[in-house]
């Protein structure tokens, strides 16, 4: 069951992140051949034939009947209509594989066959550039070998991580949110440059490069955020001063606030689905 090679994988919604997924995919040797993507826009789909030369369609039962592994990729509103249709044509081994914000394993359990086995996962934009975060969450009637199967066909846009789906909403909090709360950073590091006197692109350049650095030191590295920050704050230099404008102005509160309410955000609108 974990062998994905020898399996067909349908996108099902083909906008940012399916499309992002799907080119990760086969871009990480999965044979082109066993992709299906499947739209309601035809030029999504005549530009991913072109680019990745996988099997394209309109025809959802056409695709369910094709794949044995589901990625459900259209806007939370759309999946119940999507599901609908696709109960009709999964059964046995197929493996539903969700990346739908707020909608839960039991609603997607519930709109699909009694044998089908679904996977949620919060991913995140920088699966766009094969640098994604993705939280897999398995459902009531997922195998291991099913789960492990889900992080395969993620794997190659990124960090993939299992967790039970009780995580999810602060998971959305730090990785899903995450990476705007890059951006701003990087928008207000710009903007500080830019007030010092320095030509704007070069203060983004500058921000973007150092958030990278950082980031890559980070993750490639041992060290905590902790030792790290101690490392380059000199006692009495240009990094401590910084830093000591940054806590009288409370900014690890305020992050530490905006991840809970990002939270409790994603709860409140899963509930509201
Ligand atoms: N983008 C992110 O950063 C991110 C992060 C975490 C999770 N997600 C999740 O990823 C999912 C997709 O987001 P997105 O930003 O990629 O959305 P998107 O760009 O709107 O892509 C969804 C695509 O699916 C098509 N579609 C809708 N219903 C369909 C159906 N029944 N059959 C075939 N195609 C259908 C849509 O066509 P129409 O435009 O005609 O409806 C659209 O082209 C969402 O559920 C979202 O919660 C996204």
């Amino acid at each position: 069951m974990t062998d994905l090679s020898a399996r067909t994988v349908a996108f099902y919604g083909v906008g940012a992140m399916g499309s992002a997924l799907l080119a990760a995919l086969v871009g990480g040797d999965h044979p082109a051949d066993q992709v299906v993507a499947v739209d309601a826009h035809p030029p999504a789909l005549d530009r991913l034939r072109e680019a990745y030369a996988v099997r394209t369609t309109s025809d959802l039962a056409e695709a369910a009947r094709a794949a044995d592994v589901h990625v459900v990729a259209v806007k939370p509103g759309d999946v119940p209509g999507l599901l609908a249709t696709l109960a009709e044509h999964l059964g046995g081994d197929d493996l539903v594989v969700s990346v739908a914000a707020g909608v839960t394993s039991q609603a997607l359990e519930e709109a699909l066959p009694d044998d089908v086995a679904v996977v949620r996962v919060m991913p995140n934009t920088p699966a766009l550039v094969g640098q994604g975060m993705a939280v897999v969450s398995p459902g009531s009637r997922c195998s291991e070998e099913q789960l492990e199967l889900a992080q395969r066909v993620l794997a190659p846009s990124g960090q993939v991580l299992a967790l039970p789906e009780k995580h999810l909403d602060a998971v959305t909090g730090v990785s899903g949110s995450g990476p705007a709360y890059a951006f701003y950073l990087a928008e207000a590091m710009t903007e500080g440059g830019v007030l010092q006197g320095l030509p704007r692109e070069v203060a983004a350049t500058l921000a973007a490069q150092t958030l990278l650095g950082a980031a890559t030191m980070l993750v490639e590295g041992e060290d905590s955020p902790s030792v790290l920050r101690e490392r380059v704050s000199s006692p009495g230099g240009t990094t401590m001063a910084a830093l000591a404008e940054l806590d009288e102005r409370a900014v690890r509160a305020a992050v530490v606030a905006a991840v809970r309410r990002a939270t409790e955000r994603s709860a409140e609108l899963g509930r509201a689905r």
